[in-house]
């Protein structure tokens, strides 16, 4: 089978401070629901290490837990707090390492039952406490840094979102000081993890339950909010979109993982449909074209610098070989996603 477009600029090595990766590739955080009563078992860490032995550069876990009453509704959704999780999270690394790859946690607090507004200052004291408490743990069992789910109108979306959040104390009010719980939260993750240890922020326009929210509605606004949280101490934005190819404000082609990068000097993560669009395929096994969707458009951004790393959700939740197939020309052996794989562990 021929091969028409290069695929090297997504096997070149990255670099940012003390995380180092072998390939621009990701595994895009996706909770599985597969861990009984928070606790990671064996089969968890093997489906994640198939991922580490076929290529991915990095592996951003499922959202996990932090240890807060709200934080979850879902039994088997996995908790990054008390040992028996714990120990089930130090398997998985060990067996992801085993594998020669990376991994780190997606720090997840689901968000206010009620409301946001309804947290006092003490509470929300203690939820900034369980976020440091998980990166120290995530930490001493050598993840190789941590992420954070400020994304998809989670709680720290829900405080950056104006029609979430309409408090009227220091957690309120301006688009800026809605960032206030995200950048206590990111302090008190880097003094419970020193200075070396990378930190990755996941933010989104998007909301679950508004696909067209916006909290920047151009990129003066989006200087203005990410200033605060990229001063508060993190290395690398992943930044979540439902389509890696659309542009973010009017007037540039830059999407959102673009207009971060740009505005804040930091690498950042795309994400959004990477491998989902047949024509991303037919460019390798017919030799066509792939519009502005394929593969084509995405390797030209990441040759441009636009963004740094590419994180690939569903294409790798169905084939965990798919970073491999996708190196080596294989693509008329990738698994096509379909909504039964969200069933098993592959
Ligand atoms: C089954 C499933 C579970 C997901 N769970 C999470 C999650 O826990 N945390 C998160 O930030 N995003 C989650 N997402 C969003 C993905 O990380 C990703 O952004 C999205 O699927 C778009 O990428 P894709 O088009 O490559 O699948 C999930 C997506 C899927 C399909």
């Amino acid at each position: 089978m021929s091969q028409s477009v290069s695929v090297e600029s997504l096997f070149t090595p990255f670099h940012s401070g003390s995380l180092s990766l072998s390939n621009r590739t990701v595994m895009a955080p996706m909770t599985r629901g597969m861990s009984p009563d928070g606790v990671p078992g064996a089969n968890v860490a093997a489906y994640y290490r198939r991922r580490a032995e076929n290529g991915v550069g990095l592996i951003v876990t499922e959202g996990t837990i932090v240890d807060h009453p709200d934080a979850s509704n879902q039994k088997d959704i996995p908790h990054i707090y008390g040992e028996e999780a714990l120990n089930g999270w130090a398997h998985v690394v060990a067996e992801v390492h085993g594998a020669g790859g990376k991994i780190i946690p997606q720090i997840w607090h689901m968000g206010a039952r009620g409301h946001v507004n309804d947290y006092t200052e003490s509470e929300i004291r203690s939820i900034v406490d369980a976020f440091a408490q998980s990166a120290a743990d995530a930490k001493r069992l050598g993840f190789d840094g941590l992420e954070l789910h400020g994304a998809h109108g989670y709680l720290i979306d829900q405080f950056f979102w104006e029609k979430t959040n309409s408090r009227t104390d220091g957690y309120g009010g301006s688009l800026v000081a809605r960032t206030r719980f995200a950048v206590e939260v990111i302090q008190a993750c880097r003094q419970a993890v020193g200075p070396d240890f990378p930190i990755v922020l996941r933010l989104s326009q998007w909301k679950g339950s508004d696909y067209a929210a916006k909290l920047a509605q151009n990129p003066d606004e989006l200087k203005q909010f990410l200033t605060p949280l990229l001063e508060a101490g993190v290395d690398l934005f992943h930044c979540s979109t439902r389509r890696f190819w659309e542009p973010e404000f009017e007037g540039s082609s830059l999407n959102f993982a673009g207009w971060t990068k740009k505005l804040t000097g930091k690498p950042t993560i795309t994400v959004g449909s990477v491998g989902l669009d047949v024509e991303f395929t037919s460019l390798f096994t017919e030799g066509k074209g792939a519009g502005n969707t394929g593969i084509e458009s995405l390797l030209e951004k990441l040759d441009r610098q636009e963004f740094d790393l590419v994180a690939v959700g569903r294409a790798l939740l169905v084939d965990p070989a798919w970073v491999r197939k996708i190196q080596e020309g294989r693509t008329n052996e990738l698994i096509p996603f379909s909504a039964e794989a969200l069933q098993t562990l592959n």
